[in-house]
């Protein structure tokens, strides 16, 4: 009898575990200490054992059918925790949650190009997207770089065959949009860019520009300086001087690079405009009369601006991010100074 005990004892104790469910459970406990288990018939036929032998063995039938009342009580409980949860998995609603580790957060440079984006919306704009796999005839014939002029040198570009490359510049979508869409228009192209560039401190070979475009009867270079002014305003939050320097882009004429007096010093000069009190932000210009006529718009019936500047770019000189690599490693103690700043 003492051999039986003891294979009750872990047999039952391996019934129990495996009690999934609670109707499993009840059914353990019936087999195990119901009427006609096997403890109930032991116990009765405690009176055919040898009376020298009835005590201990008593006490030991005692002690398993409590050992597994135990058991079963616990087996019981835990289930009835872990109910409402199908997969049986133990699960107590009343615990405290677990501190969120680890949440993601919007990248700086998306943050950045949302509330250049909004700025922009709130003068009007609407916006439109192109692809960054981009036809050379967009990214370089329509917008008036003669084939083979050197011009497409200035931007080192990433071919994929002899008509399809990265796009260099957001400019392109200048071109795509107008072919769709007749004057009026006021628009900007947000996106990712490429050039074939070694990174150092201010150069990545991918970064982001947003392209603004105006077109419509009789806008002018003033209306130009008033748009960048105002954006300037309400991104650097205060009414920082712009300037106009003539420059040369093959799909401007007039051409010009836009200066704002240095975040940093106010204008008096320091290491991160080199001295000069002005930080150039963007590139700009007129749109010139062979844009209009690559896209079929009439001739001298329309005036308009473009102007394209870099996100990485005004994201630096507003957060004082000395390296343009910063934006692009992924580094969490970086990324994390600008959680819920942004
Ligand atoms: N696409 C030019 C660049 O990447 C910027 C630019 C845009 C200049 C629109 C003039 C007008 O450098």
């Amino acid at each position: 009898m003492k051999e039986t005990i003891n294979r009750l004892r872990s047999q039952g104790a391996v019934l129990i575990e495996a009690a999934d469910t609670p109707a499993l459970v009840e059914a353990a406990r019936v087999s195990l200490l119901g009427r006609k288990g096997e403890i109930t018939s032991l116990l009765r036929g405690l009176k055919d054992v040898d009376p020298q032998d009835r005590p201990a063995l008593g006490a030991d039938l005692n002690l398993l059918k409590t050992e597994l009342a135990a058991l079963l009580d616990e087996r019981s409980s835990a289930l009835a925790v872990g109910q409402g949860s199908s997969s049986g998995v133990e699960l107590d609603l009343s615990l405290p949650g677990k501190p969120p580790v680890g949440t993601g957060t919007t990248h700086p440079l998306l943050s950045v190009m949302e509330s250049v984006c909004d700025i922009f919306y709130g003068m009007g704009f609407t916006r439109s997207d192109g692809p960054e796999v981009e036809l050379d005839y967009y990214n370089f014939t329509a917008l008036n770089f003669p084939d083979d002029h050197p011009a497409r040198d200035i931007q080192d570009t990433f071919y994929i065959n002899d008509q399809v490359c990265l796009r260099t510049q957001t400019s392109p979508v200048q071109v795509r949009t107008m072919e769709r869409t007749e004057p009026p228009l006021a628009s900007i192209f947000p996106g990712r860019v490429y050039r074939n560039e070694n990174a150092d401190a201010s150069h990545s070979s991918e970064f982001f520009q947003i392209e603004g475009l105006v077109v419509d009867k009789a806008i002018s270079m003033a209306d130009l300086k008033d748009t960048v002014d105002t954006f300037v305003r309400l991104f650097f939050g205060a009414a920082e001087p712009t300037r106009f320097r003539p420059h040369f882009f093959p799909f401007t004429e007039p051409s010009v690079e836009v200066d704002m007096q240095c975040v940093a010093c106010r204008g008096a000069g320091c290491g991160i405009c080199g001295q000069t009190g002005w930080l150039e932000i963007m590139g700009a210009g007129m749109v010139h009369p062979n844009v209009f006529k690559a896209v079929g718009y009439p001739d001298d019936a329309y005036t308009g601006f473009a102007f394209g500047m870099g996100i990485d770019r005004i994201a630096m000189l507003k957060y004082g991010i000395g390296d343009i690599r910063l934006l692009y490693e992924n580094d969490l103690r970086f990324l994390n100074q600008f959680r819920g700043v942004l």
